[in-house]
């Protein structure tokens, strides 16, 4: 038995107390409850969602919380009726749950459990209450996840064990970023051998959707992006084309149609903007071509298209997570990973830096000069 074990535990974390602003401070972290798994973050990705929830763009924050939902860590200890994982475990936490028990886990083909609830939107674990607070005051979770932190708690589940020689700095990434863009290829869409493809905004989520495509044996994966260095970058994923739509002059449909015979199979919008979807929807073939839309785009927003668009044939289809399943799939990458079988992680770590420094990790995302950055909260070896 760990020696904080039913106890509350003191630790540092960044808490975002108004938008835009993210303060180190100490925070109290509780016991967890019932189906609950307290974890020692080892480390945590920043993921777009995070700026995104850090930002005007989303509405209706709930503050104070602590953001952070790419998290890899050691269990510490866990609540009653937890039996997928014990303390010492080392684990990935998973940006969906999966209960294998509600319609959607049952269904095909839509993953995003109905257990999400107290995992997305509330900010509280799934009883209604928070299990952190800071000077007396409670914090909302996000996502039901919360890794800007070194300790945090989650649903059970949300959590898998993961065998120990798996890099935590590394693994992080499948809890969203590389796992949502390679899933939305390989499962949200299906990509097919031979299949045209084109990605829009060339960050951790879009560089995983191409190397999901190249996995999936597409044959043309052209990338568009408004920084020209994602073009080098986006070769070692499977690039075999780049656009950058500033520097054209004609629009971006002829130049895609002309490129694909007519116009692509799967169009995967990876930037969370309203104008490279409404793009998208235009590049792809007016009979079998769908946009897979990825990126969070502003709440409240509205597309401008045209319905007739659709006459032939286009569909659209959302996809969160990728379309995967968290403990039936995602093991299945950390599998492809280690066996160097066509699941890259190290390529998307491109800055690592302590809690502390979390507001570069920001920064270089915002300016485009980062992949991944990796926040480190505590040494990888240690058990
Ligand atoms: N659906 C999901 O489950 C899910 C999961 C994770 C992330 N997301 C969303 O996916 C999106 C990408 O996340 P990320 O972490 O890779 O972000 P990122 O900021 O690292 O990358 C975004 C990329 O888009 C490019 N870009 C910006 N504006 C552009 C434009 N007008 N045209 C072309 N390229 C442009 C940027 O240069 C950058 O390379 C975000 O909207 C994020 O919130 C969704
Ligand atoms: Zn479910
Ligand atoms: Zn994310």
């Amino acid at each position: 038995m760990s020696s904080t074990q039913n106890k509350s535990i003191s630790c540092k974390a960044a808490v975002c107390w108004k938008i835009g602003e993210l303060k180190i401070e100490t925070i109290q972290v509780a016991p967890p409850k019932t189906g609950e798994v307290r974890v020692k973050v080892v480390a945590t990705g920043v993921c777009h969602s995070d700026a995104f929830s850090n930002s005007p763009r989303d509405s209706a924050p709930l503050l104070p919380r602590i953001l952070g939902h790419e998290g890899a860590g050691i269990v510490e200890s866990v609540g009653e009726g937890v039996t997928n994982v014990k303390p010492g475990d080392h684990v990935l936490m998973t940006l969906l749950p999966q209960c294998d028990d509600c319609r959607i886990c049952k269904s095909k083909g839509n993953y995003v459990c109905e257990r999400v609830n107290g995992g997305f939107g509330s900010g509280f674990m799934p009883d209604g209450t928070s299990r952190f607070s800071c000077n007396g005051k409670s914090l909302y979770n996000f996502l039901g996840l919360s890794t800007f932190t070194e300790y945090t708690v989650v649903s059970k589940l949300k959590v898998f064990k993961l065998a120990d020689n798996v890099p935590f700095d590394k693994v992080c990434l499948l809890a969203c970023g590389v796992a949502t863009g390679f899933g939305s290829a390989t499962n949200a869409a299906g990509v097919q051998v031979g299949d045209n493809c084109a990605v829009w905004g060339l960050g951790a989520v879009g560089l995983a959707a191409v190397m999901g495509c190249r996995y999936a044996g597409a044959k043309r994966i052209i990338g568009i992006d408004i920084v020209c260095e994602k073009a080098e970058m986006g070769k070692v994923f499977g690039l075999t084309d780049f656009i950058n739509p500033l520097e054209l002059d004609r629009p971006i449909e002829e130049v895609i149609k002309e490129m694909t015979d007519g116009g692509l199979d799967y169009a995967f919008e990876c930037c969370g903007n309203i104008k490279t979807l409404e793009a998208s929807f235009k590049c792809i073939h007016q009979s079998f071509g769908t946009v897979i839309q990825v990126g969070l785009t502003p709440d409240g927003s509205t597309l401008n298209i045209d319905p007739s668009l659709f006459r032939a044939g286009r569909r659209w289809r959302g996809a969160c997570y990728g379309g995967l399943k968290s403990m039936d799939d995602i093991p299945k990458l950390v599998d492809l990973y280690m066996s160097k079988s066509g699941v890259l992680l190290d390529e998307f770590v491109t800055h690592t830096m302590p809690l502390e420094r979390i507001q570069e990790a920001f920064d270089l995302m915002e300016q485009g000069k980062s992949i991944r950055s990796v926040i480190i909260m505590a040494p990888q070896q240690e058990k």
